[in-house]
């Protein structure tokens, strides 16, 4: 059955980290969460403005870079740069603190996901899996191109689209797809049964088709598009230009959530924890003593 659109919401641009914009998708607060989502941000950021140094604990964080880059640094001394097409997946597991800065003096655009992980998984050793853009499988059909990104957990079956198949592995079993579409063309993806799904729209015009015509939902840019139940969902670019969206779908957690800022967990005994493992940096935050960034130096 074809996944209808049951909820449509505009991502109205606002402000986030130091001077940056972003447009934030779930984590807005008509759409809270999509279980295993945790936020979809489409930053756009140029200098001086950019992401600080700043703690992560309890999930990974999902970067896709649409245009120019970003540059990282971990309080580990991981670094580098992130551009347009490349995608970084960082497991922040029990505690990373780090800064993200524009690469390039012009506008520096790109999606930002967080996913959680489940109770049994917050703790775990920081991790990090980077794709250079001519890393992630990619193929075109009828019109209608998939850039890489679907990521599926090894414990999971088939997050494929068109045959192809990502090299990141996930802890929560996810997909990830950047579509691109030329006028007209229409495209079939499966999407689990049991999964939250939605689309972002980041140009163009789109139709999602359902069983029923009468339910079809178009939408232009900007917009959050979170899908009902069934096993696919029906895509077609209905404007005069190309158009371009992300579809991620994932794998529920059903677990509490409870968040404060840049720390997700469980209960609220372990965001507090996590507050003080952070201010006394310890328990996986020991290397944030007396590191900066080179962004804040
Ligand atoms: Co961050």
């Amino acid at each position: 059955m074809r996944r209808k659109v049951v909820k449509k919401v505009l991502s109205v641009e606002q402000a986030e980290g130091r001077g940056a914009r972003v447009r934030r998708s779930i984590g807005r607060k008509e759409l809270r969460r999509l279980d295993p989502f945790l936020m979809l941000d489409e930053f756009r950021v140029r200098p001086p403005a950019g992401f600080p140094d700043h703690p992560h604990r309890g999930f990974e964080t999902v970067t896709y870079i649409l245009k120019g880059g970003v540059k990282h640094e971990d309080f580990c001394g991981h670094q580098g740069v992130i551009s347009k097409g490349d995608l970084q997946w960082m497991t922040a597991g029990r505690g990373v603190v780090h800064s993200e800065m524009p690469a390039t003096d012009g506008e520096n655009v790109g999606l930002q996901l967080w996913v959680n992980l489940p109770k049994a998984e917050k703790l775990i050793e920081p991790a990090y899996q980077e794709l250079l853009a001519t890393e992630i499988p990619s193929t075109a059909q009828d019109g209608t191109s998939v850039k890489g990104k679907l990521w599926q957990s090894r414990r999971l079956i088939a997050g494929e689209s068109m045959g192809i198949q990502s090299p990141v592995r996930t802890h929560t079993p996810v997909y990830y797809l950047d579509f691109e579409q030329q006028p007209g063309a229409r495209l079939i993806q499966e999407v689990p049964q049991s999964w939250n799904a939605f689309l972002y729209v980041l140009s163009g015009m789109i139709k999602i088709q359902s069983e029923d015509e009468e339910e079809d939902v178009e939408s232009e840019a900007h917009h959050t598009l979170v899908l009902g139940d069934g096993d696919s969902v029906q895509v077609t670019n209905m404007g005069p230009d190309k158009a371009h969206f992300v579809l991620i779908a994932g794998q529920p957690i059903g677990e509490p959530v409870a968040q404060y800022g840049p720390f997700v967990m469980n209960t609220q005994e372990e965001i507090n924890e996590a507050i003080t493992d952070y201010n006394l940096q310890q328990n996986g935050f020991e290397n944030a003593h007396g590191w900066r960034s080179a962004a804040q130096k």
